[in-house]
């Protein structure tokens, strides 16, 4: 049987590494994530302007985003720390879109001290935004359909999703900005995660091509860009395939040709806010085989948990495990993949047909470079393990190390405990 997903290293390479780093890390190819970053560029190299801005959220370490600027994208940034971060990059002013919700005044001049597009989540914040940082010359908000889309499983139905202005809160919200003396507008939407179908993207351009000219005829202002938000999906299970970037660039070319330009609105840019279809695929979690347990099921016991990948527990996601060196190996033995949480839900796998394994294997889970390592945790007191990038030039490089007992210690202070008996 052929492997249904291969590694883009080999197993020898993944051995002399962790030959090198203890388990488990992260691996990152750089080739991989540079393609994918000039996938999407020349997808969209029709449009003046297009520019994908990069979800700090999903792959925060500033090797990863060194790297994405390298290839012209931006950064999307929704917290104070994802500003800085971008900032110690060199991402400045418009290369910084900051998208954020519930958002605090402190966020919101962090922001404004930086010049980042400003992106509002709820009409409310206008007001708050001009009292609190000032209102910029370039204000965004952000669109929330509702019923008129449907979403999908990760980011759930737009109407049960707090995000976003309804339709009459846009017009009503950009009428006040040009009463306001704002002068250069955007328009946002993100209503899909992980998703397969390129249409639905299509459909958003649409949407928001649509919603640009309505607001123009009514108000008379011009969008500068709209920005379809995050969400291509990527195909983690095996089988699956990628969404096809250049017919959804395409496909939203024609549209911006029926509709944008004869409504006389071009040239209006068109952006995106994807996270997991530039890093998701090129990011593999490495870690190693401890302990075989067979009680009422077949438990494969390994030193990562789901401190270092939550996905598995949180979504039920599926994440492809291969058993290096054994990729090729009858796939006989239906185990559960777990770490050493005190949670059940602490699986990376469930029912999973894998080979024979034996403490000490390798088991390199797939697609995990996208809000993976991201989204660690302490609890239990399980730590972040390291991240490792492998470069084109075929060396590795230690982006982030693992976190240590000092680490997890050291937000306490402990003299102020009364002394032991
Ligand atoms: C506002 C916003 N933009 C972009 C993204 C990136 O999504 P993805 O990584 O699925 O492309 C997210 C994901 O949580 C988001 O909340």
């Amino acid at each position: 049987m052929s492997n249904p997903k291969p590694l883009p290293f080999t197993a020898e390479t993944v051995s002399r590494i962790a030959a090198e780093y203890p388990t488990p890390f992260y691996l990152y190819d750089e080739k991989g994530i540079r393609e994918s970053a000039r996938r999407l560029n020349a997808a969209f190299a029709w449009c003046p302007g297009f520019r994908e801005y990069f979800a700090v959220k999903a792959t925060p370490n500033p090797y990863i985003l060194e790297l994405l600027k390298e290839e012209g994208l931006g950064a999307d940034c929704s917290s104070k720390p994802e500003l800085t971060l971008s900032a110690k990059v060199g991402f400045s002013g418009e290369d910084i879109m900051f998208t954020s919700n519930n958002t605090l005044a402190s966020e919101y001049q962090a922001a404004r001290e930086l010049g980042a597009i400003i992106n509002l989540d709820d009409i409310s914040h206008i007001e708050y935004l001009r009292e609190t940082a000032g209102l910029p010359e370039l204000v965004c908000f952000r669109y929330n359909p509702g019923s008129a889309r449907e979403g999908n499983v990760i980011i759930g139905k737009p109407e049960e999703a707090k995000y976003g202005f309804t339709e009459p809160q846009l017009f009503e919200g950009y009428r006040k900005l040009r009463q306001y003396g704002v002068s250069r507008y955007g328009l946002h939407t993100m209503v899909a995660s992980n998703e397969l179908n390129g249409d639905f993207f299509v459909e958003t351009a649409r949407m928001v091509f649509d919603l640009a000219i309505r607001i123009h005829q009514d108000i008379g202002i011009r969008m500068e860009f709209v920005n379809l938000g995050g969400g291509i999906g990527i195909p983690y299970r095996p089988g699956q395939q990628p969404v096809d970037l250049r017919a959804v660039g395409e496909s939203v070319h024609r549209l911006y040709e029926q509709m944008i330009v004869p409504a006389g609105l071009a040239p209006m840019k068109v952006l995106m806010e994807n996270g997991r279809m530039i890093t998701g695929p090129h990011g593999f979690l490495v870690t190693q085989v401890v302990h075989h347990k067979n009680i009422y099921r077949d438990y494969v016991g390994v030193d990562a948990c789901m401190a270092n990948l939550m996905r598995p527990g949180m979504y039920g996601a599926y994440h492809h495990i291969s058993v290096l060196g054994k990729e090729d190996a009858p796939h006989d033995r239906v185990v559960d993949v777990v770490g050493s949480l005190c949670e059940n839900n602490d699986k990376f796998a469930i029912h999973r047909p894998l080979p024979a394994v034996e403490r000490g294997d390798l088991l390199v889970i797939h697609d995990a470079g996208a809000h993976g390592h991201a989204m660690g945790f302490q609890y239990n007191g399980k730590l972040r393990c390291a991240e490792l990038l492998l470069q084109e030039n075929g060396d590795v490089r230690m982006i982030r190390r693992a976190e240590t007992a000092d680490d997890y210690f050291a937000t306490l202070d402990f003299s102020r405990l009364k002394p032991a008996h």
